[in-house]
């Protein structure tokens, strides 16, 4: 069995600092390279920056800062921003590094041998914005600014000599690819777009520019820049040191698992990059994942809008747990989804404090007082246990394939339904009355800590840091979590000791009026 699994997210254009879109897509990622790491695979998590192309150009022009030191400068405040939401990444790529660059002159050289790219002009509408080339068809005027109608972004007309890819060949076989690989493209919504984009006919691709020179050369025609999507779409490869032979990270993580990206950006993954796969033969990713927007006040976060929301800011005021939770609890995954502090203050009222929090300080209190500090060693299961307690087993399975199926929003119910019915039973057995019991009492606790144990360990994915404190109740740590393990009735050590432990999240007062 393949125990391998590649994850990537999009690599961000550091034409500013990060916002709460790039703070989500990186937490998703986040979620499943360690939830595929608790099941026991070796996984390659990649994220980096996107540097090159008029749009970094003319930021750093606007700041009158040497182009590279100002990539330098922002780029860092991605890398930063990686640790502080506490990403498990491998790498982190940034297409200015060389060995990117090497990557990119190999794939176009093969495009040139295999006969994909020729030299022509382009006229047409281009949007710096989103590094995008547009038909007639795809603009609009607003206010008197043509603008592309799928991002609003302004665009402007150019003509110049190009290099060319040729396109407009793959049309049929991209069609039969689709077909043969029904999850190629996820989720369906947006297979069927890429699907009848492609149907409405491909024209060969413009894959070079000559006006401005922030860019990876041309090989054999220093006078052109190679197309900036072309050279980050690279990145997924470059990363594995392609085309290094004897390379072992290619050899073992290519093809990707997943590429994860934001609707925003489907038709350069779904389309354009398989496309200059099959034309340099090379494999194809398993998975193109476009998830949808975090909206503020209903509109897609942007710089333009000024509407964007800081994740820094809430990770400072609400700590990032919390965000994590909230982000990968509240936006049905694949669809668009507003935030609001105001939800957030709720998710952390209600499932962190009242319904995890609170389950963790209970049991471990009354064990604390009434079993010795220590998991109890002398239990009898009753029916009613062994029923909470094997609803964990056989689950494994489905479980994984809901999340090989991206099904975040089954794991997180699969959760808060496991955290009430533990607090409902830890309520009904009432251990606090069996104290003429030790028996009854012992397994009615022995019971809840596993679950909080087994609970714990599905947390940790989502909030790693809250998980582990959870987990110094019984001193276990990192290394000790697994998810096969979740089926096991008794992993806790009998008669080990029991930690009491802090408060794992401060309920947030709110004031109705
Ligand atoms: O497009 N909601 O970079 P980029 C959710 N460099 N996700 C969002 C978001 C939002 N409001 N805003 C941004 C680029 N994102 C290219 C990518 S990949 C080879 C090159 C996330 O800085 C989402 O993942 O514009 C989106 O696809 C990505 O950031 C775009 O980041
Ligand atoms: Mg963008």
């Amino acid at each position: 069995m393949d125990k391998n699994y590649y994850i990537t997210t999009p690599i961000y254009y550091p034409s500013a600092k990060p916002h709460m879109g790039h703070a989500y897509s990186s937490i998703i990622a986040d979620f499943f390279a360690r939830f595929k790491k608790m099941d026991g695979f070796n996984v390659y998590f990649l994220t980096g920056t996107d540097e090159h192309g008029l749009k970094i150009q003319r930021a750093a022009e606007k700041q009158n800062i040497d182009t590279l030191e100002f990539c330098d400068q922002i780029s860092q405040t991605f890398r930063n921003l990686s640790k502080t939401l506490n990403l498990t990444n491998t790498d982190f790529i940034r297409t200015t590094e060389e060995r990117h660059k090497k990557t990119v002159q190999y794939l176009w050289k093969e495009l040139e041998k295999n006969d994909y790219i020729y030299l022509s002009k382009y006229s047409g509408w281009y949007s710096v914005s989103d590094e995008a080339f547009y038909n007639d068809d795809e603009i609009e005027t607003i206010d008197e600014n043509k603008v592309a109608i799928s991002s609003k972004s302004k665009v402007e007309w150019i003509e110049e000599e190009s290099y060319f890819f040729r396109l407009s060949k793959w049309e049929k076989p991209l069609l039969d690819y689709y077909k043969s690989h029904p999850d190629f493209i996820a989720p369906e919504s947006r297979r069927n777009e890429v699907i009848s984009f492609v149907k409405s006919g491909l024209k060969d691709l413009s894959v070079s520019r000559k006006s401005f020179s922030w860019g990876i050369k041309v090989p054999n025609n220093n006078d052109h820049v190679i197309y900036v999507w072309l050279d980050a779409l690279t990145n997924y490869l470059s990363a594995l040191n392609f085309p290094n032979a004897n390379d072992e990270l290619f050899k073992n993580f290519w093809p990707a698992s997943i590429h994860l990206i934001g609707k925003d950006i489907l038709r350069f993954h779904a389309v354009y990059w398989p496309a200059f796969l099959l034309a340099a033969k090379i494999e194809l990713p398993t998975k193109v994942y476009g998830h949808g927007w975090i909206l503020s006040d209903n509109e897609k976060m942007s710089k333009s809008k000024g509407n964007i929301l800081d994740p820094l800011e809430i990770i400072k005021e609400y700590g990032l747990d919390p965000l994590r939770y909230y982000l990968i609890k509240e936006v049905s995954f694949g669809n668009d989804g507003n935030i609001s502090q105001e939800r957030l203050e709720d998710c952390i009222n209600s499932d962190l404090a009242n319904n995890f929090g609170n389950l963790c300080q209970r049991v471990t209190a009354f064990a604390i007082k009434n079993c010795e500090s220590k998991i109890p060693k002398q239990i009898d299961f009753q029916k009613e246990d062994l029923e909470i307690l094997n609803k964990y087993m056989n689950n494994l399975e489905n479980i994984r394939e809901k999340i090989d199926n991206q099904d975040i929003n089954f794991y997180i119910d699969y959760i808060i339904n496991s955290l009430f019915e533990a607090n409902k039973y830890f309520n009904d057995q009432e251990p606090w009355k069996k104290k003429d019991d030790q028996l009854r009492l012992n397994t009615i606790v022995y019971t809840t800590l596993e679950i909080v144990r087994k609970i714990s360990f599905l947390l940790f994915p989502i909030i790693p840091n809250s998980s582990l404190k959870a987990l110094k109740i019984f001193n276990l740590t990192e290394k000790d979590i697994n998810f096969s393990s979740i089926e096991n009735n008794d992993f806790l050590v009998k008669g080990s000791n029991i930690n009491k432990i802090d408060i794992l999240f401060k309920k947030i007062e709110k004031n109705n009026d």
